[in-house]
């Protein structure tokens, strides 16, 4: 997983809560690193998910709230890092349907190992979209808390809902904007 998702999820701890904590939740997490990420570098996805789990028992919130929370700050911070890729961009289910096929290839051009999910259109009218989400870490709520903070950059909300596909590893997002 890349460093940039490292060091923002440090950043968030420091911003929302504390410097402190987030120092606190490192040693916790007992890294292999200690925690010294830099954005560009590769780290096990393994990290992540002890640093979800100290989290956790330390806030009391779901793996899963975690990481929606975490989906809406960190788009903030793709948003002003890579801003240019999404200059092209004019409105939410526009940025979903080009995901896969731009911005995250051109997020792969930036970064060649970068672990990224496979998106979808299963359909798509002028207002709603059944969009379907494969990754092997499962991180549809992350990819939930991403949507909902474009749709927001965009100005406008979505009624969501998330489904488990029968095939492995496989969620499909119903999304109406509203
Ligand atoms: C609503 C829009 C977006 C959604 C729903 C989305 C979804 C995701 C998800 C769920 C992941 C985690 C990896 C996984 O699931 O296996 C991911 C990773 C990533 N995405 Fe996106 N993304 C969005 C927009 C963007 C944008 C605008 C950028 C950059 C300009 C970006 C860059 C990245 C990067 C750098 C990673 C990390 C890859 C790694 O850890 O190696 N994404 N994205």
């Amino acid at each position: 997983m890349l460093g940039f998702v490292f060091t923002s999820l440090v950043d968030m701890l420091e911003e929302k809560v504390s410097p402190e904590f987030a120092d606190e939740v490192i040693v916790e997490a007992e890294l292999t690193n200690d925690g010294a990420y830099t954005a560009v570098g590769y780290y096990p996805f393994e990290e992540m998910q002890k640093i979800l789990s100290i989290l956790t028992a330390k806030t009391g919130k779901s793996v899963n709230e975690l990481l929606y929370d975490f989906g809406v700050y960190l788009f903030g911070k793709l948003a002003a890092v890579h801003g240019n890729v999404l200059a092209d961009t004019k409105d939410i289910l526009q940025l979903l349907e080009h995901l896969d096929g731009d911005i995250h290839v051109q997020v792969r051009k930036l970064y060649p190992d970068a672990d990224l999910p496979r998106f979808t259109v299963i359909s798509r009218t002028d207002n709603s979209m059944r969009l379907r989400y494969f990754s092997e870490r499962e991180l549809y709520p992350l990819a939930e808390g991403l949507m909902d903070a474009a749709a927001a950059h965009f100005d406008c909300t979505l009624e969501r809902e998330t489904h488990q596909m029968s095939f492995p590893h496989t969620y499909e997002f119903s999304i109406q904007v509203v």
